[in-house]
């Protein structure tokens, strides 16, 4: 299926269940964020190839959708058993095309093992049910409502770079097991991945045209496949920005979006220090802060801040940073125009005042942990997403300021409290404008039989394995008017 040209392998795109080069005969080059060379090109997939596999989806999604739970969870089940056997390979090339250290891609993909057989078990166990007539006044008993689910048809599963396993597979799961037919886009960079799980996908002899992998330029086939009639649902991971437009484009389907956050860690004046800073590292700066859910602003009530950003310092200090072949903390980030975002937003809050704790260093693509203190709400890295390893304290006053600076943001995705004070930790919890509050915990997507949502700019719709089944399915209600 590949080919290999000065070493350099050239991905088909998998078209209506065949691996094949794409009539346009142009490649996309995927350079590594570490490496710094091209590590593989995939293919340029045009609108008519596009037609041809939503055409091939829609098609065998019927029979498809015929088949019995059971023998649909048999394909996953074996899915997840490819799965398995390429864990290591597909983990390399996790880490050689985005970046992410081994140990972090490796259990991505175990986690994408796991997601993928639980969303067969949570399907097996999703029941209708019946309703009577006589349950609403001058209803009659003679009418029996039976409610099921039923699929919506086409999902279109559009990934980001930064779980190129696991997110695509936490929609291409749950949209298969309810019935449907799948065309995924993943991200272009995270899409060699993409291919190598489809690979294991592809061996267990899924129907043929069920689900298509299509790689391409944005320009040409992204607004063609979220405005195309064939595409019956999206779910898409990715920026707020392309989110919006996203929604703008899509016509009467139902849609979730997974979008970018800000979040607050909220840290109140008798918070134990040293949980809160493990957990503020640890979430502020995992996989070098690419992370929707990273911890993006710390708000610490004044009187503790100095022991807090003490703490911080000595453990962001012991980050070790370089390539994530060497298992390090903090890697490169997926791109040198992403690397310049958030070296600008350092630059700014230091020229508005921001001091230093620790960081702004800078070896092309890869940033230092960088922690600025006495960030004020005029500096951009106080709203912004960096999505990189750079986290503005914020200092307050109380903790009516601390929600109130932390519901200013446009973003709404998660948000910590720590306190030792469950009555205060449930207030904020309940005042603060998120889809989900952590209390003594950092921020984080999972386990992912959770619900997992954002509000504001942060999303539309809710994700977790239960909630994506149900989001790509929908009841059918069939009432037997018995005499
Ligand atoms: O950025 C992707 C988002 O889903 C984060 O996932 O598991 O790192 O919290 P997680």
């Amino acid at each position: 299926m590949d080919s290999v040209k000065n070493d350099v392998t050239t991905y088909p795109a998998y078209l209506a269940g065949k691996w094949q080069t794409s009539e346009s005969r142009e490649t996309i080059a995927i350079t590594s964020p570490w490496q710094h060379d091209v590590i593989g090109k995939v293919q340029a997939v045009t609108q008519s190839e596009v037609d041809q596999s939503i055409k091939a989806s829609k098609k065998a999604q019927h029979a498809w959708a015929s088949l019995s739970l059971g023998d649909r969870g048999q394909y996953l089940n074996q899915w997840a058993n490819e799965l398995e056997k390429d864990k290591e390979a597909i983990a390399t090339s996790v880490m050689t095309e985005v970046g992410k250290n081994y140990d972090d891609a490796e259990k991505e993909v175990t986690r994408t093992i796991d997601l993928i057989r639980y969303t067969v078990q949570e399907a097996l166990h999703m029941h209708g049910e019946s309703v009577r007539g006589d349950g609403f006044p001058g209803g009659s008993k003679e009418k029996l409502g039976i409610i099921e689910r039923v699929p919506l048809g086409v999902v279109l599963a559009i990934s980001p770079f930064n779980y190129p396993v696991n997110l695509a597979a936490s929609k291409i799961a749950p949209a298969l097991m309810a019935g449907n037919g799948v065309i995924f886009k993943p991200a272009t960079q995270g899409s060699i991945s993409g291919i190598k799980m489809i690979q294991a996908l592809d061996r267990t002899g899924l129907p043929t045209g069920l689900l298509s992998l299509i790689t391409g330029h944005g320009s040409v086939i992204g607004d063609y496949l979220t405005e195309h009639p064939g595409i019956n649902m999206i779910s898409f991971t990715g920026s707020t920005q392309t989110g919006k437009h996203l929604s703008q484009k899509s016509i009467m389907i139902p849609l979730v979006l997974e979008l970018g956050g800000k979040d607050p860690a909220i840290v109140c004046h008798d918070a134990n220090l040293d949980l809160t800073a493990k957990n503020i590292v640890s979430g502020a700066f995992s996989y070098s802060g690419q992370r929707c859910t990273a911890v993006k602003r710390v708000l610490v009530d004044d009187s503790i801040a100095d022991q807090l950003v003490a703490k911080l310092k000595t453990a962001v200090e012991k980050l070790s940073v370089g390539s994530p072949v060497d298992d390090n903390a903090i890697v490169p980030l997926i791109d040198n125009k992403s690397a310049d975002f958030v070296q600008g937003l350092i630059d700014d809050a230091l020229s508005k005042g921001a001091a230093l704790i620790t960081g702004n260093r800078r070896d092309k693509n890869l940033l230092a942990p960088t922690l600025l203190d006495n960030v004020t709400e005029d500096m951009d890295v106080a709203w912004i997403e960096p999505f990189g390893p750079v986290l503005p304290i914020i200092r307050v006053h109380s903790v009516a300021e601390a929600i109130e600076i932390a519901n200013k943001s446009n973003f709404g995705l998660q948000a910590s409290v720590f306190t030792q004070d469950i009555d205060k930790a449930l207030e904020i919890a309940g005042a603060v404008e998120v889809g989900t509050v952590q209390v003594n915990g950092r921020p984080e997507r999972g386990p992912d039989n959770f619900p997992f949502l954002g509000v504001k700019a942060s999303g539309m719709g809710t994700q977790g394995v239960h909630n994506s089944i149900l989001s790509m399915s929908r009841e059918k209600l069939t009432v037997m008017n018995l005499k």
